[in-house]
């Protein structure tokens, strides 16, 4: 069984005082019948996890090493001890702002794994290649890049975000979504014994109104959401249409 996921993304916004989008969250969805995760940024890990359930917290990077001379850097394990028990890497602006690497992102998802988190690994063409005709060629590097060999359906979540989606409110059409989906799956079935069970999600541009559409895709099991993630009132609708999905 696949596990469906709404994560939200926070990226650069919130601090402790966000406090009542998490309290606002639990009320709406005390059973939740899906994963809620919500990405803070780290200095908001520690007071957002405390009394979240059951909304896991998790983070949006962290160092391949366990510790040591590695300054403004946060390691999987410091995640664990704040509260995470996710961790996003490899997402595009990562990729862009600290030119990180398919090689480094493998590095960090082992990483996660050593420390006991989830990994979500993010992957995603820019619009030159969408443009070019090269998405699935590049997603294919990407996949063979970023996930380590040891990647499981237990350890492992797949992030798909075309970069061009981000932030802009463009969505691929259904089908584009729906062609990418089928093809990161046969891709991970083939690789991985259990790649018929790692969750698959959604991200760019994800809101309430486009959220059931989405979900509706044949392997689709959730979303990555960024901006619509910030306000509960926003985020609420997201899960709820995967609930219901
Ligand atoms: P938006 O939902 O704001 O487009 O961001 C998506 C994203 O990057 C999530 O990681």
């Amino acid at each position: 069984m696949r596990r469906k996921i709404a994560a939200g993304n926070w990226k650069m916004n919130g601090t402790a005082a966000a406090r009542s989008e998490i309290t606002a969250l639990q009320a709406a969805h005390p059973d939740p019948r899906v994963d809620i995760l919500i990405c803070p940024p780290a200095t908001a890990i520690a007071a957002l996890s405390e009394n979240a359930h059951p909304i896991h917290i998790g983070g949006q990077d962290c160092h391949v090493a366990t510790h040591g001379a590695h300054t403004g850097d946060i390691s999987a394990q410091m995640l664990v001890a704040a509260g995470a028990d996710h961790v996003i890497v490899g997402h595009s602006e990562r990729r862009t702002d600290h030119q990180e690497t398919d090689a480094l992102i493998a590095q960090k998802a082992q990483a996660a794994y050593a420390a006991g988190l989830k990994a979500i690994i993010c992957i995603g063409e820019s619009l030159a290649e969408r443009e070019n005709g090269s998405t699935l060629s590049v997603i294919d590097v990407q996949l063979a890049g970023a996930l380590p060999d040891t990647a499981t359906a237990q350890n492992t979540v797949v992030a798909y975000e075309p970069v061009w989606a981000i932030g802009t409110g463009k969505t691929p059409t259904l089908d584009q979504i729906a062609e990418v989906h089928a093809h990161i799956r046969a891709r991970l079935r083939a690789r991985f014994s259990d790649g018929e069970n790692m969750s698959l999600l959604y991200g760019g541009s994800v809101k309430g109104s486009n959220a059931a559409d989405i979900f509706a895709i044949p392997d689709v099991d959730g979303a990555l959401v960024g901006g619509a993630s910030l306000k509960a009132d926003d985020f609420s609708p997201i899960i709820s249409a995967l609930e219901n999905a």
